[in-house]
């Protein structure tokens, strides 16, 4: 990180101020950057707590974020306080009819939630249950919801037994094995450190090494990884699974093996994030069920920097957060 400090007068941020395809932290700055000016339909949210994603990683990198949009603060997830004093979680889906998926992620086109203050769009506020603190509230806009849309709306993992989740310490997959369980599915868990499976386990699901075979095959996989594990993710289907994927972190280019798909009538499924009604739906369910996010690590907003190596380390279990009162 270069830490280095800008001169121009606003608000503290964590922002992109380059792209640095192999050496992501190098391009992160942690300075003032311009206070929201937002247009009309916009609020500004005070932040309380935000959490960190691999997307951040990837902006870094340059991935989905061009240099012509440079400075971009960034961040998907908050939990705040709106401006009549409504405690709220953000929706980080912001329609955009010049991007082609017809949609963007704060900090990909709007300045992002790793602020003291950013602004969206007023239907994009979602209403904070009093029973979930601003940091737990501040894990579920991004992988969070990933993993309950990808279980609940993509996968239709009502209609399944079991439940496959690849390399499961990461953000999204540690979200699935905790949302998997308690919708009372059996849940397999794959992860490639042993201190990380130890603590899958203690989540509710059999924690295997990658590529181990499973005692029976799954209805839903949750393929976040990509390249090295999708082999894997194929073999352990059974008839009619939903293989739904929302990344890969390992690589885009799997081998995949046609036959299988089309003789075990296989669904391979893309998902993207999810509506701000699951997002209630979702908080919903973490009241009712009493769970809540695991955090790997918490850090004031004046430790940002350590909170990205953190995230960059790879050693992350859950979310890294930040709490942006201190
Ligand atoms: N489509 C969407 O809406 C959406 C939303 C959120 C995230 N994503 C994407 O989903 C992916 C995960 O995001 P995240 O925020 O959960 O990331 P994260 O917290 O950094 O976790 C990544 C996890 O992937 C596994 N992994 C990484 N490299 C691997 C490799 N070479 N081989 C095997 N496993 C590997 C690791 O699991 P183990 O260490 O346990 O093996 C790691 O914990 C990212 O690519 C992200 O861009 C997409």
């Amino acid at each position: 990180m270069s830490g280095a400090v800008t001169s121009v007068p606003g608000m503290r941020a964590a922002y992109a101020s380059a792209t640095k395809p192999d050496e992501p932290l190098a391009a992160l700055t942690v300075g003032d950057q311009p206070e929201p000016a937002p247009p009309a339909g916009w609020v500004t949210v005070d932040v309380r707590a935000s959490t960190l994603n691999h997307h951040e990683l990837w902006s870094l990198r340059g991935v989905g974020l061009p240099a012509d949009r440079l400075p971009m603060i960034l961040g998907c997830d908050a939990s705040g306080v709106d401006p009549d004093g409504n405690e709220v979680v953000l929706h980080s889906v912001v329609e955009d009819p010049s991007d082609p998926r017809g949609f963007s992620l704060l900090s990909e086109r709007h300045p992002g939630t790793l602020a003291e203050r950013v602004a969206v769009p007023a239907a994009n506020l979602v209403p904070k249950p009093a029973g979930i603190s601003f940091l737990d509230a501040a894990c579920l806009p991004t992988a969070w919801l990933t993993a309950w849309h990808m279980l609940t709306t993509r996968g239709r993992v009502a209609d399944a037994d079991a439940v496959l989740v690849q390399g499961a310490g990461g953000g999204v997959a540690s979200a699935a094995v905790i949302l998997a369980a308690a919708l009372g599915k059996r849940v397999y868990a794959t992860s490639r450190d042993a201190t990380k499976r130890d603590r899958i386990a203690t989540l509710g699901a059999t924690a295997l090494e990658p590529g181990a075979r499973l005692p029976e095959r799954v209805g839903v996989v949750i393929e976040s990884v990509g390249a090295p594990t999708f082999e894997h993710s194929l073999k352990c289907s059974a008839p009619g699974a939903r293989i739904v994927v929302c990344g890969a972190t390992g690589g885009p280019f799997p081998k995949i093996d046609l036959r299988r798909v089309f003789m075990m009538q296989l669904e391979i499924l893309g998902s993207t994030m999810g509506t701000a009604a699951e997002l209630a739906s979702l908080m919903d369910f973490l009241v009712e069920q009493n769970v809540r996010p695991v955090i790997d690590s918490t850090y004031g907003f004046t430790a940002v920097g350590e909170a990205f190596a953190r995230l960059n380390s790879g050693e992350v279990f859950g979310k890294v957060a930040i709490d942006h009162l201190h």
